[in-house]
């Protein structure tokens, strides 16, 4: 996976728009500039890559999990809130529509 972002980014110049795609950036990168403004070669190594990664996964499982299930109980207990909900769903969705379905 790092080296598919890797070579994403070193072959088109540009970032996949993800997590694991802005540390494959940073890992690649040359030479940058310090916070105390002293130009060095500043750049993640793959332990770094895989102890964010740690750390983004531990920090965002529990979190993102606990939200959605609090949400799906007052959802369920809110009827009204789910029909706003599916409303503002569809809304969105409508913005999209011809492009292809991001969930299909
Ligand atoms: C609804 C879901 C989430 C909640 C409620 C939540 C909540 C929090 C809170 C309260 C903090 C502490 C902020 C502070 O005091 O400075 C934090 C920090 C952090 N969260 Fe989340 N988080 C969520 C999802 C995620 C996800 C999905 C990720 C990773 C992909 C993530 C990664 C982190 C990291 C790395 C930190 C530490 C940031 C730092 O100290 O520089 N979180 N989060």
């Amino acid at each position: 996976m790092l080296l598919h972002e890797r070579g994403i980014h070193r072959n088109y110049g540009n970032n996949g728009g993800n997590l694991m795609s802005s540390l494959a950036q940073a890992s690649d990168e040359g030479t940058q500039t310090t916070s105390e403004g002293k130009q060095g070669l500043l750049r993640l190594t793959d332990d770094e890559i895989f102890g964010n990664n740690f750390a983004f996964n531990l920090a965002g499982h529990e979190t993102t999990a606990n939200t959605v299930a609090a949400a799906l109980v007052l959802l369920a207990a809110h009827p009204e809130s789910q029909t706003w909900l599916a409303e503002e769903l569809e809304e969105v969705q409508s913005n999209f529509a011809g492009l292809p379905d991001p969930l299909s």
